[in-house]
């Protein structure tokens, strides 16, 4: 696979998307959460680490320069259905597609241990993007630590 082939091109931002496989992997997912849901957003609880991240998949988006610019995960909830959470991208590499292709290889890995539903918890600001790929509003706008959210879900197709 070429390099062009592996590296996704959009807005003249290159960038890979893949499993966080190593410990360094997921030190620099914290600390991306640390820069965005902490020093960027002001969220009173410190969203860098809790106990689902033993459990989950976790995904990074790293920059040609080999920075990391984008972190989610996937956590099985039960059989048929999993929460897609903590998606975060380095605010200078949004709108280049990294938050697309990083939910899209979360809902891959979903698939393949045979989650059916995908649920998230998105904040208010962000929810054209999970509507944008399928997702369905499902209740009240409800605040977390200080933040409007509302929940959302989409069926993941069979393949
Ligand atoms: C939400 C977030 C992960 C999206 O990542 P991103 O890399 O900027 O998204 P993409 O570039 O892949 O955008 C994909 C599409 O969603 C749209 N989009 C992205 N963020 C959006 C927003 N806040 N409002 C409206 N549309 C948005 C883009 O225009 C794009 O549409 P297109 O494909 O038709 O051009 C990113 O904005 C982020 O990290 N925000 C701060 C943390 C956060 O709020 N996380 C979500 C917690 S629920």
């Amino acid at each position: 696979m070429s390099l062009n082939d592996r590296f996704g091109y959009r807005a003249q931002m290159p960038f890979l998307v893949r499993f966080a496989s190593s410990t360094q992997d997921r030190d620099a997912a914290y600390a991306l959460r640390r820069d965005v849901f902490e020093l960027e957003q002001h969220i009173p609880r410190p969203l860098d680490r809790d106990a689902f991240d033993f459990s989950a998949d976790h995904v990074v988006a790293f920059d040609r320069g080999g920075r990391c610019v984008g972190t989610g995960r996937v956590v099985r909830t039960d059989h048929r259905t999993c929460h897609i959470g903590r998606m975060a991208v380095a605010r200078e590499a949004r709108r280049s597609g990294v938050g697309a292709a990083m939910l899209e290889s979360l809902e891959r890995m979903a698939r393949l241990r045979g989650i059916r539903e995908v649920v998230v918890a998105s904040q208010l600001g962000s929810e054209p993007f999970f509507h944008a790929r399928g997702y369905r509003r499902d209740g009240d706008v409800f605040e977390d630590q200080g933040v409007p959210h509302v929940h959302m879900r989409k069926l993941l197709l069979v393949s």
